[in-house]
């Protein structure tokens, strides 16, 4: 594994702050809204980059369909909405679209010819790894810049999936990502669950940009495992594929690997969603699902609690904060950060 240069804290040439509102490029990302088991026919709202969309199965087995939540006649959310027949319909005057969002009907003069621009304006949505993505990007922005991020574990033999939850967190999804790069918190933030007060101690890091973000290794001594008893020691090899989103696998010296999917989806610049989702190598009577998820339910508490009450905005530039040895992780991301917004960087398309 390659050792990145040393933190560069002086060079800074974006913004200070990073407001996703102002650099229309994170709309040509894939975001995972929910998770596709979520989805039925009956129709659903998300709010992702500050645009509410409304998320929906013609049937209960047909594809999700996403389309602006917004309805061309009198602005009423479709997500107040029902499917009938294998239509949405709008909950103020009842007027019917089909899965591609072309109009099938309007119920006050069902014969008369639909009026131009009475169809949905859909958004370009795919299900994968139990999740639906959603880019906000058409054609005319360019459309997504990377695919979606790869999870080679969720279809491998020997993978059992463990799909946890939607967590919202009134903080921005940068500090929300940063957070989950940065094991200088664990010892305080998560006292109570696997921290320890008394061993904040970190051992070095290995930072290196790809060509999808970047990733981190380390290793790290820990009492236990959650759930366990026993000194072991945690390999973490965690990537981050442009803009936030989170592939942390950690392998203990007996074998098992842990892995948390982090699908962080800005809702707007001071909330954010997370779809998490834990891959193992083991069975259910190593772990039982429920276990794994109650313990992970008061990990993301601790982090919430503290998460939201920083300052809203996430700052970029270095001189805004202090840095110390432990944040390289923190300093890289806000660099690629940086250097996306700037121009300096781009993922390559198939986030290889
Ligand atoms: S506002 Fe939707 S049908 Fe009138
Ligand atoms: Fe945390």
């Amino acid at each position: 594994m390659t050792t990145s240069a040393p933190a560069r804290v002086t060079r800074h040439h974006g913004p200070e702050h990073l407001r996703l509102s102002e650099q229309p490029l994170f709309r040509r990302f894939w975001y995972a809204v929910s998770f596709a088991s979520a989805v039925s026919d009956r129709p659903i709202a998300r709010t992702l980059l500050g645009t509410r969309v409304v998320v929906w199965r013609a049937t209960p087995d047909s594809a999700v369909s996403v389309a602006l939540d917004r309805c061309a006649h009198r602005d009423a959310p479709l997500s107040k909405g029902w499917i009938e027949n294998c239509h949405l319909v709008c909950p103020y005057h009842g007027w019917e679209w089909d899965r591609n969002g072309e109009t099938q009907r309007i119920p006050q003069f069902p014969v008369a010819p639909h009026p131009t621009k009475s169809g949905l304006t859909m958004v370009s949505s795919q299900e994968r790894y139990g999740m639906v993505w959603v880019c906000l990007a058409g054609a005319d922005e360019g459309g997504p810049l990377a695919d979606i991020p790869p999870i080679p574990e969720f279809d491998a033999e020997g993978w059992r999936v463990v799909p946890e939850a939607e967590w919202h967190f009134d903080c921005s999804a940068a500090h929300l990502l940063e957070n989950n790069f940065d094991g200088g918190h664990v010892a305080f933030v998560h006292a109570n669950t696997f921290g320890d007060r008394s061993k904040p101690e970190l051992t070095e890091t290995e930072v290196t940009r790809t060509a999808y973000g970047l990733q981190t290794y380390g290793e790290v001594p820990v009492d236990a495992r959650p759930g366990e008893s026993g000194a072991t020691v945690r390999r973490s090899l965690s990537r981050l594929y442009l803009p936030f989103f989170g592939h942390i696998s950690i392998t203990y010296p007996d074998g098992l690997v842990h892995i948390m999917i982090k699908a962080i989806t800005p809702i707007d610049d001071e909330h954010c969603q997370l779809t998490q989702t834990v891959l193992r190598n083991d069975g259910e009577s190593d772990r039982p699902a429920a276990d794994i998820l109650a313990f992970d339910e008061r990990v993301e508490t601790e982090d919430r609690d503290l998460l939201e009450s920083l300052p809203k905005e996430y700052p970029l530039a270095p001189h805004l904060n202090a840095h110390a040895k432990a944040d390289r992780n923190s300093l890289a991301i806000r660099r690629l950060w940086s250097d996306f917004v700037t121009g300096e960087f781009r993922p390559a398309p198939e986030n290889s």
